[in-house]
Parts: C-alpha cells; structure tokens; sequence
C-alpha cells in the first residue's frame, strides 16, 4: 500500500471481529514501524508494552472505562520515559516526550493500516490503574493504548463526512484566523480555532 492510500485509509476502529485471530509476528512489524519515527535528540523516550493476557486487556479497557478495549487479542500501550529529554531540554523534554509518542502512534497506526489491521488510539484512561495492572514505574507517563484487532464492517462515508468537519490549517505564518479547506480555498474565520470541531469548512 502506498503512503497516500494508507493516510485517507487510516481510521478509528471501535468494533472489532471477535473470531479472527492476528500473526503476532505483524504487531511487531506495527512496533518496529513506530520505532522508525523521529527522536528529539535521538533519545529514544518511547516504551512498547505489548499486551496479550485477556485478563490484563480486560483490566486495560475497565481502566479506560472503553468497553471495545477488550474486544482484541492485543494492546500495545505507548509508554515515555522523559528523564533523558528532560536532563537535554529541561522543561521542553516532557513536551518532547509527548511529540515523540504522536510520532511514534501515527506511524504505527499506518503500518497497522498497511497490514489490513484496526485500531483505535485511546488516550482517555486512568494512568494509575494501567500502570497497576502493567506494573509501570511511577517516573514513567503512559501515552496511550492500542487496541489491535480486525475490523467489524465499515461503515460507508464516515471518512469523509469527518473529512469535512476536521482539520483546520492556519495559512497566516502565524495562528490565524485564515483557515484552508481540503481543497486548499481559505476562509476567514476568527473564532475557527475554537469551535473546530463540527465547523463545515467547504
Ligand atoms: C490524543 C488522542 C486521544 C484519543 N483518545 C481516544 C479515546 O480515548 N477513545 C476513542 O475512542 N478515541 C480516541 N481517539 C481517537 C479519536 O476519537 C479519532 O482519531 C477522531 O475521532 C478522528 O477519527 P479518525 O481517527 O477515524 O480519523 C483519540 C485520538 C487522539 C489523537
């Protein structure tokens, strides 16, 4: 798959089938993908924990209160540990931390698009109950989880109806109100950047 059939393909999958089963050996082909994103530093910040015991992505799914957490035979939660960036950067690293983590996330989430699999990035979670159930160490932040599964159905459209309501680019060298469309005509619209969400921006 190319790179631009893998972004517009790339979506959040919240029903997964419950019968299949995924080659372990291309989770870690996703994890290898993510290791590939940019480091601030080259210091690498960014832990895998690769999740398979059904009882542990049970407990993953009541910690993010999300039931279809629990619906996969894997999760790999995206941990950093910003010690090093913060010795480097001081009080940048802990944003470093968080920036090499989305790299990281979105390059998995199109090598996971690439290999035909479904997931879903979760960051709504209690941090504390996912890393009493990991045994994560205090110093170190959990980023997110992804669920890995296969996905149940599609549902037609819903890529571009969420096309049409997301994504606002600021065109004025600066955050402005000029905003840009898919198609690339701008808008003005002062209050773009704070009622974003379902704003129609054709
Ligand atoms: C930082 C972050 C946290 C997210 N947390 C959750 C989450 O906890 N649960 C969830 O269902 N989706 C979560 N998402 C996924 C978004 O809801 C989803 O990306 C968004 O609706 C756009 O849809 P798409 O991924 O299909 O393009 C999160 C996304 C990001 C970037």
């Amino acid at each position: 798959m190319d790179l631009d059939k893998a972004i517009k393909e790339r979506h959040s999958v919240r029903s997964f089938k419950k019968t299949k089963k995924i080659a372990y050996q291309q989770v870690i082909e996703a994890i290898v993908a993510a290791s590939k994103a940019p480091l601030a530093g080259s210091i690498a910040a960014i832990y895998y924990v690769l999740v398979q015991d059904k009882e542990k992505i049970k407990a993953l799914a009541v910690a993010a209160q999300q039931d279809f957490v629990e619906d996969v035979d894997y999760v790999v939660v995206i941990c950093a540990d910003r010690k090093d960036l913060e010795r480097n950067y001081y009080d940048r690293g802990k944003m470093y931390a968080h920036q090499e983590a989305g790299a990281a996330i979105e390059n998995m989430l199109l090598k996971l698009t690439e290999l035909g699999l479904a997931t879903c990035w979760v960051g709504a979670f209690s941090e504390e109950t996912v890393k009493r159930v990991l045994t994560i160490p205090d110093s170190i932040d959990v980023e997110a989880l992804l669920p890995i599964g296969l996905e149940l159905g599609k549902l037609a459209g819903i890529k571009d109806l969420k096309r049409v309501s997301g994504s606002l680019v600021f065109t004025g060298n600066e955050f402005s109100p000029y905003i840009m469309s898919m198609d690339g005509s701008l808008t003005l619209d002062s209050a773009a950047y704070k009622g974003y969400t379902y704003r129609n921006i054709n």
